[in-house]
């Protein structure tokens, strides 16, 4: 029921874990499932995500959206960063079951709260 890419991103996610001196974080949930997310940013002095992590506690899908996730902001500028949607990221896992379309809105919704974070504290 998942596609190559999802069952890649899951068994072998990237930019996994905290980052040293996060500059942006934000945390997100489902009510409903109980999943958890926790994106890292750096970003440098020209608004370029120059490093991304995450932290997931949920399903397969999760963790493969948030590690495509980053990988989809990893080197754009906040501002591209902040187009980011649920759809490119499901778009670019080859897709996922209906069921696991709201990961990808989890993901999409994580890096926008730590882009806010950053924001916050400038
Ligand atoms: Fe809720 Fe995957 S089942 S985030």
């Amino acid at each position: 029921m998942y596609s190559e890419k999802v069952m890649d991103h899951f068994m072998n996610p990237r930019n996994v874990g905290e980052i040293e001196g996060a500059n942006g974080v934000g945390e997100v949930g489902n009510a409903q499932c109980g999943d958890i997310m926790r994106i890292y940013l750096k970003i440098d002095e020209n608004e370029v995500v120059k490093d991304v992590g995450f932290m997931t506690y949920g399903c397969g899908a999760a963790i493969a959206t948030s590690s495509m996730a980053t990988e989809l902001v990893k080197g754009k500028t906040v501002d591209e960063a902040l187009k980011l949607s649920n759809a490119a990221v499901m778009e670019a896992l080859d897709g996922l079951p209906p069921a696991k379309v709201h990961c990808s809105v989890l993901a999409e919704e994580a890096i926008k709260a730590a882009i806010d974070d950053y924001k916050s504290k400038k």
